[in-house]
């Protein structure tokens, strides 16, 4: 599967395949190259793919992929853009000592649009190479190829949080963790008049890309979502482990329409048989009634004492939807990392709280988007951006001086320039115009991890 998006244009798909084939970046390949090491891209389709996934699966401390395990992965990685750092001197020198991939998809921002932006994966280096600079190669190489094929922001996923800060990416979506006691929590939400049904988990494989891809542009910090993953949430990779645990069902609406799908999986209490625990591996809804819907059925099951889900937004309905808020023990970390590339086009992309002119001074460790550019946002919330020239000086209702990470953290609407200012990780000349302008009214999540 090549693309991620049926609908994409012509055009949109030429931009990516060319990404997907074009070169590594030329200051990384040198730089890596001085220490005998050798930076190239991989081919999903070629000889080189096996020993490129085995580096990946052992950087991530997984264990060796079976042959059908490349087989699945292989069939469903095409959309993915791969380069393998190698190291000639190495006994097995076919397989990378290092590894990164990357694609172009689109990010949600606020106000219902989109943003093309480069999302970056398989990050890892082998512990025989590490702290040697490596990453930060492969880092930089990919965010000056993504920059140089035109995207204005990259995206990211961490293991650790510490690792990304230093290129400029900041965590922008944060993501709620929910242990919700059953028996404490009684539903007082909606009750809808549709139906809620058990569904084959091939029909999960139909159901939830079509919904989500219905709703991921009114939610800031969702992407499009590659079809590996849905594959990994039905359990219908054949490759894939422990599929049969999961239950899936479907919310249908009066009209007839499905308007939502969940999957999850029951482990039975080691003791007692009415304590079991849920575990929500996703849920996807398109209407208030299916979220209702959905979420009253699971907390509702019967022989249930605990739910659990992830990935959920830190403004969740559910909570208010519960008559006993202490049974939901919610645990908030940083999740969807981004880094603005190109400032105005970023900025363009998305809509402001409210009208004002910022004096934005920006400065960028990498050298990529630093500069000073004046944002005029209209009552409407759309926003012009000039960049500045040299000593030229613009009106502006505040003046904002701020790292590109700085920048990157409030530019889904996840935190305040005011909260930043107070952390000590900015200055504004008038936090409060800075703050109107840049926040959002919703809170921006990302329902998967890539
Ligand atoms: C994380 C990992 C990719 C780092 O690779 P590396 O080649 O050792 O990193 P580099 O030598 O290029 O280090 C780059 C910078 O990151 C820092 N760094 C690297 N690993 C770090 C860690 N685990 N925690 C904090 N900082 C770290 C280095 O100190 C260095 O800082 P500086 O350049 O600002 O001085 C590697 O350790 C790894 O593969 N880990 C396991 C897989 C993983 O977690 N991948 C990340 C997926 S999101």
């Amino acid at each position: 599967m090549n693309t991620l998006d049926a609908t994409l244009t012509e055009a949109a798909e030429a931009d990516r395949a060319a990404f997907r084939a074009g070169p590594v970046d030329e200051q990384s390949r040198s730089r890596l190259a001085a220490n005998g090491l050798d930076y190239r891209r991989v081919s999903v389709d070629g000889d080189d793919y096996p020993g490129w996934l085995q580096s990946v699966a052992r950087g991530f401390q997984d264990g060796e992929r079976s042959a059908e395990q490349i087989a699945a992965s292989r069939e469903r990685s095409g959309y993915r853009r791969l380069t393998g750092v190698y190291d000639p001197q190495a006994p097995v020198a076919d397989a990378p000592v290092a590894t990164i991939a990357s694609w172009l998809s689109e990010l949600t921002v606020p106000g219902d649009a989109t943003v093309p932006s480069c999302a970056i994966s398989a990050v890892t280096v082998a512990p025989t190479h590490r702290r040697r600079g490596v990453a930060r190669a492969m880092l930089e190489g990919e965010l000056r190829a993504a920059h140089a094929a035109g995207a204005p922001m990259a995206m990211l996923t961490v293991s650790e949080s510490p690792l990304y800060g230093r290129y400029g990416f900041a965590p922008a979506a944060a993501a709620a963790s929910w242990r919700i006691e059953t028996k404490r929590a009684t539903w007082i939400g909606p009750r809808p008049d549709g139906r809620v049904d058990f569904i084959p988990r091939e029909r999960v494989r139909e159901v939830m890309p079509a919904v989500h891809e219905r709703v991921r542009r009114s939610a800031p910090g969702e992407i499009q979502v590659p079809g590996s993953h849905w594959d990994g949430f039905a359990g219908t990779n054949p490759a894939a482990e422990k599929t049969t645990e999961k239950r899936a069902v479907q919310y249908t609406d009066t009209a007839g329409e499905v308007r939502g799908a969940a999957v999850y999986a029951v482990r039975e209490h080691d003791e007692d048989f009415t304590k079991g625990t849920v575990t929500v591996h996703y849920l996807v809804a398109e209407t208030r009634d299916a979220y209702a819907a959905l979420w009253r059925f699971l907390l509702e099951l019967d022989l249930v004492a605990e739910v659990r889900a992830g990935e959920l937004s830190v403004d969740e309905p559910l909570l208010w939807m519960i008559a006993d808020q202490r049974a939901a023990k919610v645990t908030v970390s940083d999740h969807q990392y981004v880094r603005v590339l190109d400032v105005p086009a970023a900025l363009e992309s998305r809509r402001f709280g409210a009208a004002g002119r910022l004096l934005l001074d920006v400065s960028d460790p990498i050298g990529i988007a630093g500069g000073r550019y004046l944002l005029e946002a209209d009552a409407s919330g759309t926003g012009r951006v000039r960049a500045l020239g040299d000593g030229e000086s613009a009106d502006a209702d505040a003046e904002v001086a701020l790292g590109i990470a700085e920048l990157s953290a409030v530019y889904l609407g996840g935190v305040s320039p005011a909260t930043l200012a107070a952390a000590g990780r900015l200055t504004a000349t008038d936090e409060a115009a800075a703050t109107r302008v840049l926040s959002w009214h919703i809170a921006p999540r990302l329902s998967i991890w890539y």
